[in-house]
């Protein structure tokens, strides 16, 4: 496999998946409440906090260069308005400990998880919330912003508005079409002006460099039959989930149901794509089904990596930016699949004339995957959660040597 020159492999993680702790999060108070199915807590996960310079030094063996991480909001400010400077100093400790060792970090403001004080004002349904976030995503600047130049916002904004408050299966457990939409519609808002924020902040610091982006979940929709009812299936599915989306936060252009509540004028809103791309969806009478007899993982997902091109070209049609796969990776509990799942979209990946430039695997760790808990495991570093012992898996190896050899050819070259 040809990667280009210059293409960078690393890896992503989110803060509440990995940290552990008792943090006054939307997740601790939901698996409090015995919502995960495996019965696991999100105050377990790896013991991230503790475990830090461990977990640096195994990015270190694995030849990681380039780590994607998240910021927690609920350990950042506690209550509303109160800024913990003690978290604020681990993580810049954290980063100065990444930059010591030559780790690039990719900062995520937002990946699921925030402040109870930030739900019980209502979350992401209500614009008038946002100047919460903004303050937030501001003093994080402030203080860390000088360690690190790249940022998504936002992650995958449209998996959290469906999950949380149209499927009932993430907390608030909401099921409401008008919800769904409302909160999409707030990210939207969000992620424009956090992108305008950073971007001053950044100025006013004398800080350069600076890239800004949003984790655009993308994943491939298709007719499971040729019946019309079914390609309107797929039109909805696209429009809704991810391509109104799309153009709303890339450049501020509108489309119904999608409403300009802050009023920002068109104009370009992210410096890369980011895409994080699994699997794909058969649509049949409006509903989603995976294809009869394809190769699944764990979690029963269609392995397509042809699909990741196709996402990609969707998102550079809509504006010709560079593209960073933000995310990808497998719930492969036995680690048989995982290499060949890797190669694979990497192949396609090498063989494609888009302007794809890195691509962080999902996951560096096992970790606490949301409503599946401990049990689905995604890591090419094995996590023991009882006894927090990390072992680099085969996959993990596999991709070392892959990161190895890239940096070969690079100096070769
Ligand atoms: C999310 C991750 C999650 C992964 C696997 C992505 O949608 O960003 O937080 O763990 O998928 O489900």
């Amino acid at each position: 496999m040809h990667l280009p020159k210059g293409f960078r492999l690393g890896v992503a993680t989110a803060s509440a998946q990995i940290e552990g702790g008792e943090v006054a999060s939307n997740w601790n108070a939901f698996s409090g409440a015995g919502r995960i199915k495996d019965g696991s807590h999100v105050a377990r996960a790896n013991r991230h906090w503790e475990h830090l310079a461990e977990d640096v030094a195994l990015l270190e063996e694995l030849g990681i260069k380039d780590y994607r991480m998240s910021l927690e909001w609920a350990r950042i400010e506690p209550s509303a308005g109160v800024f913990d400077e003690t978290a604020l100093a681990h993580y810049r400790a954290e980063l100065e400990l990444l930059k010591s060792k030559g780790i690039r970090p990719l900062i995520t403001f937002y990946h699921f998880s925030h402040p109870l004080w930030f739900e019980a004002l209502g979350s992401f349904t209500k614009t008038d919330n946002l100047r919460f976030f903004l303050r937030y995503v501001e003093r994080c600047l402030l203080r860390l912003g000088d360690l690190c130049d790249t940022y998504c916002t936002l992650n995958e904004p449209n998996v959290y508005a469906v999950q949380a408050y149209l499927f009932k299966l993430w907390p608030p457990e909401r099921s409401s079409v008008r919800l769904a939409v409302k909160v999409m519609n707030v990210f939207i808002t969000a992620h424009l002006e956090a992108y305008s924020l950073i971007h001053r902040v950044r100025r006013e610091q004398a800080w350069s460099g600076t890239r800004v982006s949003f984790a655009h979940h993308m994943r491939i929709f298709e007719a499971a039959t040729t019946r019309f009812r079914d390609r309107q299936g797929v039109r909805l599915f696209d429009f809704l989930f991810q391509d109104g989306l799309m153009r709303a936060c890339y450049k501020a252009e509108f489309r119904w149901p999608f409403i300009n509540h802050a009023r920002l004028p068109q104009g370009q809103y992210v410096d890369f794509i980011a895409i994080n791309y699994y699997t794909r969806d058969l649509i049949r009478n409006f509903k989603q089904e995976v294809k009869a007899g394809s190769v699944t993982n764990d979690l029963g997902w269609e392995i397509y990596p042809e699909g990741l091109l196709q996402c990609a070209k969707k998102c550079h049609d809509c504006l010709p930016l560079d593209i960073v796969i933000t995310e990808n990776g497998i719930c492969d509990n036995t680690d048989r699949q995982r290499s060949d799942y890797i190669d694979r979209h990497l192949e396609v990946i090498a063989l494609s004339s888009l302007p794809i430039k890195a691509y962080y695997h999902w996951c560096f760790m096992d970790n606490f995957e949301w409503l599946e808990g401990e049990s689905a495991r995604f890591g090419l570093v094995h996590c023991d959660f009882e006894t927090q012992t990390r072992t680099i898996k085969a996959s993990g190896r596999h991709y070392a040597e892959l990161i190895a050899a890239l940096e070969d050819a690079d100096t070769q070259n």
